[in-house]
């Protein structure tokens, strides 16, 4: 049998992925590997960001996480967090895979704008809601498989200008979007569907134009549904 002693020592040498994959092992290895996955919570701009739930502000971007963003190849998550916090991998532009882990139950605020190499990505079944502009801009995203899920909302902007995204799974507990979700998205909407609404930042003419403009989301969750079956 291992000791402790040895656990500690033995995961020193392993890298971040063969430590994600332990994760899963006997709760006394469980332990050891958590931890030591936290230490790379102190340097977490490299190539690897391990994710630790929490949001990354407006400042930190501008105080060079943009630039280090740039850099990333691989996000890990912690175990026993249920967000993906806002901003988390924003700008992250050579990222092609993400898996989210089971147990993530929301995923925040413009987590993977601008994710432009984003390929592939795996949603948990806990997942209940995609946050405002969370993939806006992943321009290599072309599949997502949102059926096994539980979400029930995709927040405003969230595919906006996702201009490959062709295909998408949605479950039966989704029944609303914000605004311009689906923005330019012009391989999975077909165009009699007009997804596009105009920002305007006087609130009275946004309230009038409010009646006028004619609601889409059952239409376009009709016309994705149609796409499944
Ligand atoms: C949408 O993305 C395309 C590239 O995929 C880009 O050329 C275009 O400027 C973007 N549109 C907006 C509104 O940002
Ligand atoms: C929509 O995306 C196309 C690329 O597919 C881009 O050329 C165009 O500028 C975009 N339109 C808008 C309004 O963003």
């Amino acid at each position: 049998m291992h000791t402790d002693d040895f656990r500690r020592l033995f995961v020193g040498f392993v890298m971040v992925d063969t430590l994600v994959a332990m994760r899963w092992l006997e709760r006394k290895w469980h332990v050891v590997v958590e931890k030591k996955l936290t230490e790379f919570e102190d340097e977490p701009f490299g190539e690897i960001v391990v994710h630790g739930g929490n949001d990354i502000s407006d400042e930190a971007y501008s105080d060079g996480t943009e630039e280090r963003m740039k850099l990333v190849t691989k996000v890990v998550f912690l175990l026993n967090i249920m967000k993906v916090g806002d901003r988390a991998c924003l700008f992250a532009s050579i990222l092609v895979t993400v898996d989210i882990p089971e147990g993530i139950t929301s995923i925040g605020y413009d987590s993977f704008v601008g994710c432009s190499s984003l390929k592939y990505i795996t949603f948990p079944k806990s997942l209940t809601s995609i946050g405002k502009g969370c993939f806006a801009y992943c321009s290599s995203l072309v599949f997502v498989d949102l059926l096994h899920t539980n979400v029930q909302e995709l927040g405003q902007c969230a595919f906006y200008n996702c201009t490959s995204l062709r295909e998408m799974k949605v479950p039966d507990s989704l029944q609303a979007f914000g605004s311009n979700v689906f923005y330019n998205c012009s391989e999975l909407v077909p165009s009699h569907i007009d997804v596009s609404e105009e920002y305007d930042s006087d609130l009275e003419s946004v309230e009038e134009s409010d009646e006028e403009r004619v609601d889409v989301t059952s239409e376009v969750i009709a016309h994705l549904r149609s796409l499944q079956s």
